[in-house]
This record gives C-alpha cells, sequence and structure tokens, in this order.
C-alpha cells in the first residue's frame, strides 16, 4: 500500500465532469485493466463518471480497483425534486462515494456552504463517502484571503458525521481548474497544512487521517511535484481523467 504522510494511503479520483458518452467506458476499462500492474504500492483509483454512466461504469468495474463515484447529490434521500439524484441512488447504481460542493456547483447552482454540507450529510446517510469540495477564487487569492476562505467553507461544509473513513476534503483553487495553472509548492502545502491543522482541531485523531486531495489543472507533467507533498493525499483530476493515458500517469507518479 502507497503511503505518504501520515500513514494515508493516496486516492486519485477523475472527475469527469459533463463528459462522456457511453463510448467513453472504453477509457475507463482501460484505466480499470491496467491496475492490476501497478502493484502493491498503487494508490486508490476511483472515476466519477457522469450519473447516466454511473451504473455501466460501476456494473463493468465490480470485482476490479476501479472504485466509482457520484459528481453530485441531492440532500433528501427521495421526492419531488426534479432531474436531481439522491445519495442512495447513487449508491444503488454501484457508487462508493459522491463529490459534493465542487466550485462549478457553488457557482453554477448557487450552492452555499450549508447545502454542501446537507449533501455530505446524505452521503454519509447513505453509507457514501463524501469528497468535500473546497478553494478560493482569484480575486479572494489575490485578497490573500486565501486560508480564510478555506477555512470558512471548511467550517461549514463539513458535517458532524465525518470521519476518517467516510470523507476526503479536495483542495481546489477556482482559478486553477481548467486553466492550465497551478498554485507553486509552497503554496499548496500552505494551504493543506492549514486545512489538515483545521481537521485536527475539529475531529483529532480522526482529522489527522483523513485524505486532503489537490484538484486544479494536475496532469502527467506536473503531478509527482504536486503529489509528494507534505498533507497531499492525492489528486482531484478532471480534463486529465478523460483519457487513459493520461490519467494512468497521474496515477503512477504514486506507484
Ligand atoms: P482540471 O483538472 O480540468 O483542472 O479540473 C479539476 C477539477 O475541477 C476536478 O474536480
Amino acid at each position: 500500500m502507497a503511503e505518504n504522510s501520515n500513514g494515508i494511503r493516496p486516492l486519485v479520483a477523475g472527475n469527469w465532469k459533463m463528459n462522456g458518452l457511453a463510448a467513453a467506458l472504453t477509457e475507463a476499462a482501460a484505466v480499470r485493466d491496467a491496475l492490476p500492474s501497478l502493484g502493491t504500492g498503487a494508490p486508490e483509483v476511483m472515476i466519477c463518471p457522469p450519473a447516466t454512466l454511473l451504473s455501466q461504469l460501476a456494473s463493468t468495474s465490480r470485482g476490479s480497483a476501479l472504485a466509482v463515484g457520484a459528481q453530485d447529490c441531492h440532500p433528501s434521500a427521495s421526492g419531488a425534486h426534479t432531474g436531481d439524484i439522491s445519495a442512495e441512488m447513487a449508491k444503488d447504481a454501484g457508487a462508493s462515494a459522491v463529490i459534493v460542493g465542487h466550485s462549478e456547483r457553488r457557482a453554477d447552482h448557487g450552492e452555499l456552504d450549508r447545502i454542501v454540507q446537507a449533501k455530505a450529510s446524505a452521503a454519509h446517510r447513505a453509507g457514501l463517502s463524501a469528497i468535500i469540495c473546497i478553494g478560493e477564487t482569484n480575486g479572494e487569492r489575490v485578497a490573500g484571503l486565501t486560508l480564510t476562505v478555506v477555512e470558512r467553507q471548511l467550517r461549514g461544509s463539513i458535517p458532524g458525521t465525518a470521519d476518517k473513513t467516510n470523507t476526503v476534503i479536495a483542495y481546489e483553487p477556482i482559478w486553477a481548474i481548467g486553466t492550465g495553472l497551478t498554485p507553486s509548492p509552497n503554496d499548496v502545502a500552505e494551504v493543506h497544512a492549514a486545512i489538515r491543522k483545521n481537521l485536527e482541531d475539529r475531529f483529532g485523531a480522526d482529522g489527522l487521517s483523513m485524505r486532503i486531495l489537490y484538484g486544479g489543472s494536475v496532469k502527467p507533467s506536473n503531478a509527482r511535484e504536486l503529489l509528494s507533498l507534505p498533507n497531499v493525499n492525492g489528486a482531484l483530476v478532471g480534463g486529465a481523467s478523460l483519457k487513459a493515458e493520461d490519467f494512468l500517469a497521474i496515477i503512477r507518479a504514486y506507484a
């Protein structure tokens, strides 16, 4: 088992966002089929496809090392919420985790911290891990507010049901998403250290063992440097997770 700081097994998760028709499942299958050759040093690997592909990906990945996650869930278990899916439905379709509070949902759907917290709580209720996303805008960064924003989001978005097994934090600076830009290694390490301290203050020993992923323009060429930083326990990868070759190159940065 690959371990970095705090003896935590890393997680490399691919967020396909609103990309992928059924034909894209061949990319996921190529990732799945390559995992056994990575051996015991491999990180945990997950793909979060659009909801339309969840069940198909879960059934073709069953029994393999590839985990499957959803990209969002509604706080309620069921009801009159046209177009939404619940955490229970994602679990029923074969997901073991769900991303909540991604900046694109916070921006496109006006999701506030308390909604994100309710969604994370729903994930726990359904027996899913919550991958809770946080991160500052460029304006907040330039104004020197990164740590203030991140700490506010942590306080507001993580439910009291969180523990080291059911919660993953993903730090995704909004200005780094899909732009090819990344913070300096020192900046990533500083923010992740602040997140770790915050988690430890609130959750004690569990806070020391929760995974903190970095996300935002992770690609094969920068993965090794970003993923070797202290308190970086894996990556949440967007664009580079769509092609098996690139995603596997990122995974191998840990293996
Ligand atoms: P990119 O890797 O495309 O920058 O996206 C990151 C992200 O938003 C993952 O959730």
